[in-house]
């Protein structure tokens, strides 16, 4: 009989920086379930990737001096060696660069509009850039910020196609509201609703004002928006329009998983491109909180980004995978704190499973030479525990199926300590002294080792090393590998007569106050904070706090001014960039050199009567590719909210290239 399938996805992360532990998060936790699926016997599908378009990952690139398919692919081989280190074992690593995805999200997009779904128009609003989201005015911040991240957001005005979201609103909340489980959890489906309720605007779905993108196949002025591009990567990765058989085998996914901040993006516009595609919508996306820190969401500026190879380093990976999948109930905001995570180390995995183990293995080594003795009559005390690994069975299945991580090791550890109280309610050590309980120390030993097994099993889905550390100190890693789910649910297992090896222990406790030696208690979580403030000199991280604090304020420091390289330059060139009705392209004298660049003034200036103007521009600006133009440098004009626009020229005429301060 053909297996079940279960496909599963994490969000594809933006190789524009390093991964940090939110993501690890995430990640930690899909693959936890696809492992737990894949012992109960399902055909599972794990997919994560990178999303590696758009005018933020350009801009990086150019930033880097890079060109942006060599930035990403940089960015991209550290994130596939997190994912090793972390144990994340998917089944394929989708980037959106790769020629299939290229070539089947065009397909996608022509789908939709040769079907009238997408239109062309005209796009007048705000962007903000680092989040790649469209917003309108009601929804900005007073000072025009984006309501997410808080940066500024940028003014854009250009001719784009549209995607008609508003045809398909009522549909997708009629689907909302007959299917409980397609938001999860229910807090976040609630906002949703209330979201579409108040009526959906048609998205705009492509760009013209920069290139790193998937061209639009009908019109080569345009790629196609990034989300509608990377949304795609859940049924191009699968074979969606070029290994049919396989797409259908596994879509529609059982579960997106993604952060509260990308949840409007899986349940408004990635359910709506489905319907306009006719295809099945997944069967659930779940909304999980953030990791935050003690001084609020990681940032770089702030320099408080927990970089997870660093704690690999220092605790080992299944330290890590146990903290994120146990501390933090899936769905609510949490907070890091490496306290708690030396504290948990400490107490569930040295004190709870690493105690029960050792303990059990010495007790087999001191008196049955080594060997795993036959069990005997049952008694009261032995089927309880019997019945508490059952019942605990239940329970983590109950927890896992609602994505409660949290609950599902908490019952776990319930059945360890269960485990550590049978040995004081049977005292091995009392009946040892008498040659006639020894049958009684073999059936308590051997449920003691039974126990293990099931518990090692259990754990299987969670951690990546310590199930098999288990097995192998108990001479059964083999039987460990091959256990699967239902293996779990018979007792008595365990061969008789296998022979085990006492090892050291699996969880060394870890010296709270040793590791913070020398740190102060206020910042000893900054202790693991990434490269932005632990490999800094005292004199830099002093800067770095002045310019997050001056962040917050929207302050610039006179240091930050002076990096601008303000200068006067003179205007050589005009002339207007076809296919643009904003947009001139200048040539300038800049004293040592020329310069090329774009400037968005077409509809306060002819051409002509710029040339020999002397102008001010930022000289230092990263370069950039407006409508296909590249642009090295920027000049400065006034603007006003009624749309007047005048440039800043010098008042007495001094040389090209003279610095502006
Ligand atoms: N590229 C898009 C996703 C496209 S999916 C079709 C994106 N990438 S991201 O790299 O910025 O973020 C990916 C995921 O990481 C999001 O789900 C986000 O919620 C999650 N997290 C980012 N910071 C996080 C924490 N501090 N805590 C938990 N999750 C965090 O968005």
């Amino acid at each position: 009989m053909a297996k079940d399938t279960f496909y599963i996805t994490t969000p594809i992360y933006y190789p524009s920086d390093k991964l940090h532990i939110g993501h690890a998060y995430t990640t930690v936790a899909a693959d936890t379930m696809a492992r737990y699926k894949t012992m109960q016997g399902f055909d599972t599908m794990f997919l994560t990737g990178s999303d590696e378009h758009g005018q933020k990952i350009e801009r990086k690139a150019a930033a880097a001096g890079k060109e942006p398919k060599e930035y990403v692919d940089e960015i991209v081989a550290t994130f596939k060696a997190l994912w090793q280190r972390l144990g994340i074992d998917y089944d394929y690593f989708i980037r959106t660069t790769e020629p299939r995805h290229e070539k089947v999200v065009q397909e996608i997009f022509k789908k939709i509009y040769d079907k009238g779904d997408i239109y062309k128009g005209k796009y007048e609003g705000w962007y903000c850039t680092p989040c790649e989201s469209f917003w309108t005015e009601r929804q900005l911040a007073e000072d025009k910020t984006c309501p997410d991240c808080g940066r500024q957001v940028e003014w854009v005005e250009e001719e784009s196609y549209f995607f008609k979201l508003s045809k398909y609103a009522d549909r997708l909340l009629e689907h909302i509201k007959n299917n409980p489980d397609f938001i999860q959890p229910e807090s976040r489906r609630n906002e949703m609703i209330n979201f579409i309720e108040q009526g959906l605007d048609d998205l705009s779905v492509s760009r013209t004002t920069f290139d790193w993108g998937i061209p639009v196949t009908i019109d080569d002025n345009h790629v196609i928006y990034v989300w509608f591009d990377a949304l795609s990567n859940y049924i191009t990765a699968i074979g969606y329009l070029t290994d049919e058989e396989n797409f259908n085998h596994y879509w529609p996914a059982d579960i997106h998983l993604v952060g509260k901040d990308i949840l409007r993006f899986h349940t408004i516009i990635w359910p709506i491109i489905l319907m306009a595609l006719d295809l099945p919508l997944p069967k659930k996306v779940f909304g999980h909180g953030w990791l935050l820190t003690k001084t609020g969401k990681m940032s770089k500026s702030k320099g408080n980004v927990v970089d997870p190879n660093i704690l690999i380093d220092d605790f080992g990976v299944d330290p890590i995978r146990y903290y994120l999948l146990r501390e933090v109930a899936f769905g609510t905001d949490g907070t890091y704190s490496t306290e708690a995570l030396i504290q948990r180390i400490n107490s569930d995995l040295a004190n709870d499973l690493g105690n029960l183990l050792n303990r059990t293995i010495s007790m087999v080594e001191q008196y049955f030479d080594g060997v795993i003795p036959e069990a005997g009559q049952a008694e009261d005390v032995d089927d309880d525990l019997k019945n508490f690994a059952s019942k605990t069975i239940k329970l983590v299945e109950e927890n896992m199926e609602k994505l409660r991580f949290t609950v599902a090791l908490e019952e776990l550890w319930n059945y360890i300590r269960r485990a550590n109280k049978y040995i004081d309610q049977t005292t091995p050590w009392i009946l040892a002294r008498d040659e006639d309980k020894k049958d009684r120390l073999g059936t308590v030993l051997y449920n003691l080792l039974e126990s293990l097994r099931i518990i090692a099993g259990l754990l299987k889905p969670y951690l990546i090393e310590t199930p098999y550390k288990i097995g192998r100190q108990m001479g059964v890693e083999e039987l460990i590998r091959k256990t699967s789910w239902d293996d779990l649910k018979e007792w008595g297992v365990l061969p008789a007569g296998t022979r085990v090896n006492k090892g050291e222990p699996i969880f060394p406790r870890i010296d709270l106050e040793k590791y913070f030696e020398g740190v102060e208690d206020k910042v000893r979580d900054e202790k693991i904070f990434k490269e932005d403030t632990s490999n800094h000199t005292a004199a830099e991280a002093k800067k770095a706090k002045a310019e997050a604090k001056n962040e917050e304020k929207d302050l610039v420091s006179f240091e930050e001014f002076t990096k601008l390289d303000l200068r006067v330059a003179e205007v050589l060139e005009a002339e207007r960039i076809e296919g643009s009705n904003k947009l001139l392209k200048l040539q300038v004298d800049l004293g040592e050199e020329q310069r090329q660049l774009v400037a968005g003034i077409a509809k306060h200036y002819q051409a002509d009567e710029l040339v020999g103007k002397k102008i001010i521009m930022v000289a230092n600006l990263e370069p950039a590719t407006i409508f296909g133009v590249k642009s090295n440098g920027m000049i400065l004009a006034a603007s006003n909210e009624e749309g007047d626009l005048t440039l800043t020229t010098v008042e007495k005429d001094i040389s090209n290239g003279s610095k502006v301060k």
